[in-house]
């Protein structure tokens, strides 16, 4: 049961000026928007019914449920539509959003436990920052050469030339992008020359950089349902309008794409979708690229980890499949570096190079040198490559870890999807079992598994956990695993009696 008593008087809660700029539409949609994020309408708080609020704002009853409509879409509210609406506790633009109290409800013990760590892990679109097992963005940063890549920073910062400690180009050093081109190519069989190669501070600034170069406020966006959360998060900044296309276990469903309304960009995770971790068949890709050729979209080629494939070798990039110009491709060293780097890399068209140029100078101009330039040098001196070979088999040895943990702890209530590649993978939880109840009593323990139903813009949603296995050893994996399997059995009892 959702907790509440009486739903707050809206008239108090929301700011609506009655003759402001913009459709109404539009302006009420922002207001409620607005008073969620500022926890003015808190999260799992009843709202009021679309014919309550429409008769106490004096406007169309039609007008307030295609907005519930659309703040459903993108993730802030869910339940039926009209009385039955709710505020999500995971706001999708946590991000902007001031820390809330959970009041307490009158849900049992485990759904109600909601501490401030765990509060802080599911509000992270990417990582907590914190060092828990399972969080899906964790890599085996106590496996990096520190002492080395310490080194190669040090020799670059006292090279730097007087010329070195001006501005430099929006591209970003040319020494890294001659690498990256190279390396992209081999790899991973993109098509580009280094001037098509922008560095950029982690996919994230990428992605805010398409969104500004590409998309006006109000463009239709396809993301895949379920779908990164960073990724929805900058679309979302962007104003733009989310069209959630469903994923089967051959990527993104593009019948589905086919039938939606017009989309200037589809966003996609081809090498190992995000978060379920299929693979997008080449049919699939044949036909995103003919979509994307025929109705003059573009495609954002998400490849966070595409270098972690442990039976078999990466797939060529869409981008390498491209014969219309359409795909943006984008890359980062989070994963297969460390985050805290923050660079990555956007390959573009040639055509919008320009555009690209231009707002990279209204954002930041250009992304610092110095970590650049060492970059450049661990690169090509092979250093990446070796490191990238380490951690593959250190990997797959953990994947494996962790397969074997959830068979010991958790079999029968937990089923790994997708093992193929990448540095997490979601596992399916027994039915009846809610993903969020089992994420809040996980994380007083310490875990941060991540629950998969907060990965869906869309109504169908499957209940699961995201969860990483780069950041742990042979050790803390089982006993995480055991933690799990003990937490998930309470879940589910105490759903029972619920
Ligand atoms: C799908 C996806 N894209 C990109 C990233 C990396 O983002 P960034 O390069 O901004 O650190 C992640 C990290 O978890 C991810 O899961």
């Amino acid at each position: 049961m959702r907790a509440g008593k009486a739903p707050p008087s809206p008239a108090l809660l929301i700011d609506l000026p009655k003759d402001g700029p913009g459709p109404l539409q539009t302006r009420l949609f922002e207001a409620l928007r607005r008073a969620i994020l500022e926890g003015r309408l808190a999260a799992e708080k009843p709202l009021p019914s679309t014919r309550a609020l429409a008769e106490q704002l004096s406007i169309s009853r039609n007008t307030v449920v295609a907005v519930y409509e659309l703040l459903t879409s993108e993730g802030y509210i869910a339940g039926r539509q009209g009385s039955g609406s709710y505020v999500l506790p995971t706001i999708p633009d946590r991000f902007l959003a001031a820390p809330q109290s959970h009041t307490e409800s009158g849900k049992k013990q485990v759904t109600r436990r909601k501490s401030r760590l765990a509060a802080e892990l599911m509000s992270n679109a990417v990582a907590s920052g914190k060092h828990v097992l399972f969080d899906p963005a964790l890599a085996a940063l106590e496996a990096f050469p520190i002492d080395l890549w310490s080194r190669l920073v040090a020799k670059h910062s006292r090279r730097l030339s007087r010329n070195a400690l001006g501005y430099a180009s929006p591209h970003g050093l040319l020494s890294l992008r001659e690498a990256v081109a190279e390396y992209l190519r081999l790899a991973r069989g993109v098509r580009c020359d280094p001037d098509q190669i922008f560095v950029v501070s982690g996919s994230q600034q990428g992605l805010n950089l398409v969104c500004a170069a590409l998309l006006d406020p109000g463009a239709a966006v396809a993301v895949e349902d379920p779908g990164y959360p960073g990724a929805r998060a900058a679309f979302r900044m962007a104003r733009t309008h989310m069209t959630p296309v469903p994923v089967d276990d051959e990527g993104l469903n593009i019948a589905a794409l086919q039938r939606a309304k017009h989309c200037q960009l589809a966003y996609v995770t081809p090498s190992h979708q995000y978060p379920l971790g299929v693979t997008m068949s080449l049919d699939r890709r044949l036909q995103l690229l003919d979509w994307a050729a025929k109705k003059h979209s573009w495609i954002v080629e998400d490849d966070y980890d595409s270098e972690y494939r442990y039976h078999a070798r990466p797939l060529s990039s869409l981008q390498g499949l491209d014969r219309s110009d359409s795909v943006l491709f984008l890359g980062t060293f989070s994963k297969v570096l460390f985050p805290a780097l923050r660079i990555g890399y956007l390959v573009v068209p040639k055509n919008l190079v320009p555009v690209m140029l231009r707002v990279r100078e209204a954002l930041d101009i250009f992304p610092s040198s110095l970590n650049q330039a060492a970059l450049a040098e661990f690169i090509t001196e092979g250093h990446f490559a070796r490191h990238v070979r380490r951690m593959r088999v250190l990997y797959a040895q953990r994947q494996k870890w962790l397969l074997h943990s959830l068979e010991r702890y958790a079999s029968g209530w937990l089923e790994p999807g997708e093992t193929g590649s990448g540095l997490h993978l979601a596992a399916f939880l027994k039915a009846g079992i809610k993903d969020t109840d089992v994420f809040y009593l996980a994380a007083e323990r310490g875990i941060n598994a991540k629950p998969l139903s907060q990965c869906y813009l869309g109504k169908k949603k499957r209940q699961g956990l995201i969860l990483g296995f780069g950041g742990g050893d042979r050790a803390s994996i089982f006993a995480a695993a055991e933690k799990l399997g003990k937490v998930i059995r309470e879940v589910a009892k105490s759903e029972k009696t619920d």
